[in-house]
């Protein structure tokens, strides 16, 4: 695997001739790589000649400086996994490398995208987030990008700055990979004491209650159902939705909708957990 630290020699390498004919995938990455990040990696490597794996941890999308700090940083590991699972190459840059002093910020309308759910709790940061990407995406140039489902509205929002933007690079959506209880991986759950990790398979079998009640009820009901559910196991919910997949707004009924997902962020010893379930999808 190639290792990258520069901007000028991803690219130098990445536009040479015999390169750009081949198909390359992308899977930008903020480390600490776990089955859920492989799972990304292993279908891009499937679906293209070239994959490349970026791993920055992005401040721009952080609003809490602890958070940052806190955030996980095995970076032999993560080397030692790309290199296991057969990446091509790593992008590694430092912060200077992707925020250039002589950079214009581009400003970008997420029309209201960014404001519900995570962005009503977290301001600024599917502003980071794009910002990264769209920078991520302007040097390798890929011809697909892979995202996972777990972090849902950042899809959803990346997958329609794509297409304002009328963007080349085509987005695949990877389905959640979980844990055997049913935990959705992420790169916080070592952060949970032995007790939170146990509270933390109700999240999901809230999600997987509420996807059958959904068969039956209203979705008010749902929700009202999935909520005091989640509040009688003393969770700490900062939201649980019920909304439309593509402008992220709750709704009430789904019949409008072309797609359907529930998304919750719950917090255990003070880490915020996130979830979802697709409970409507036509393709
Ligand atoms: O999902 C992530 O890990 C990050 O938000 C991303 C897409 C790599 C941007 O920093």
């Amino acid at each position: 695997m190639f290792i990258f630290k520069t901007v000028k020699s991803i690219q130098n390498h990445l536009n040479k001739k015999q390169t750009r004919q081949k198909k390359i995938g992308f899977v930008p990455t903020m480390g600490a790589l776990h089955e859920g990040h492989l799972s990304l990696l292993k279908q891009s490597l499937k679906e293209n000649d070239l994959t490349v794996v970026s791993i920055f941890v992005n401040p721009t999308q952080f609003g809490d400086p602890e958070d940052l700090e806190k955030y996980p940083k095995p970076i032999e590991s993560d080397i030692e996994k790309l290199e296991k699972y057969g990446c091509d190459l790593l992008f590694l840059p430092e912060t200077k490398e992707v925020y250039p002093h002589n950079r214009v910020k581009k400003e970008i309308n997420l029309r209201g995208l960014d404001k519900t759910m995570e962005g009503a709790h977290r301001p600024n940061h599917f502003a980071g987030v794009v910002g990264v990407v769209d920078r991520l995406l302007e040097i390798v140039q890929p011809d697909r990008l892979y995202m996972g489902q777990k972090d849902y509205q950042q899809f959803a929002i990346i997958k329609q700055f794509l297409r304002r933007t009328k963007s080349k690079t085509e987005l695949i959506r990877i389905p959640i990979v979980r844990e055997a209880d049913g935990l959705a991986m992420s790169s916080r759950n070592i952060r949970l004491s032995d007790a939170g990790r146990k509270k933390a398979v109700i999240i999901s079998q809230t999600l997987y209650q509420a996807r059958e009640d959904s068969k039956t009820m209203t979705l008010t009901e749902v929700k009202q159902k999935a909520l005091s559910h989640l509040k009688s196991n003393g969770m700490d919910v900062d939201y649980f939705e019920i909304a439309d997949g593509d402008n992220l707004q709750s709704i009430t009924t789904s019949e409008q909708s072309d797609t359907v997902i529930i998304c919750t962020t719950v917090r255990i010893d003070g880490i915020r957990l996130l979830d979802n379930i697709i409970i409507k999808e036509s393709h």
